[in-house]
């Protein structure tokens, strides 16, 4: 049997700031750079989601591309676009909003819903891309 992805993108803008609470400004600043800068800043950050598993004879889909569409809008966009992710992010709180840290706990809540919603596929992976330069990719761990 093949295994077959596919992948869905998404846009959102979002502001942060890369900070520890116990740390200085200065502090901050020589561990995070000008992303500690103290109002924060935003990205406009791209989203790629990849489902991957068997097809399904009937439908001839891994999974339906408007059910994952309306999935990551509910579990992961509602809470992010247009958001502050360090006040505004129910599930960001207590974290550094890093592309690292975000883009797992994105996976996270994708992973639980997509199994909830599809018996045949798997998320297989994400990738955040906060630049046209920098992204972060998540999976899981094959080990
Ligand atoms: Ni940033």
């Amino acid at each position: 049997m093949l295994k077959t992805t596919l992948t869905v993108s998404f846009e959102f803008s979002a502001s942060h700031r890369l900070f520890r609470p116990e740390l200085s400004d200065q502090e901050n600043t020589t561990l995070f750079g000008k992303c500690a800068n103290p109002n924060g800043h935003g990205h406009n950050y791209t989203l790629e989601v990849s489902v991957g598993g068997q097809i399904e004879p009937r439908s001839g889909m891994v999974i339906d591309a408007s059910r994952l569409k309306a999935i990551v809008e509910e579990v992961v966009l509602a809470d992010v676009d247009h958001k502050d992710l360090n006040r505004d992010t129910p599930w960001m709180k207590g974290k550094i909003p890093s592309s690292e840290i975000l883009a797992q706990a994105i996976f996270e809540r994708l992973s639980t819903a997509v199994a909830k919603e599809c018996s045949t596929a798997l998320l297989d992976s994400i990738t955040l891309h906060e630049t046209r330069r920098i992204s972060v990719t998540v999976s899981r761990d094959q080990r």
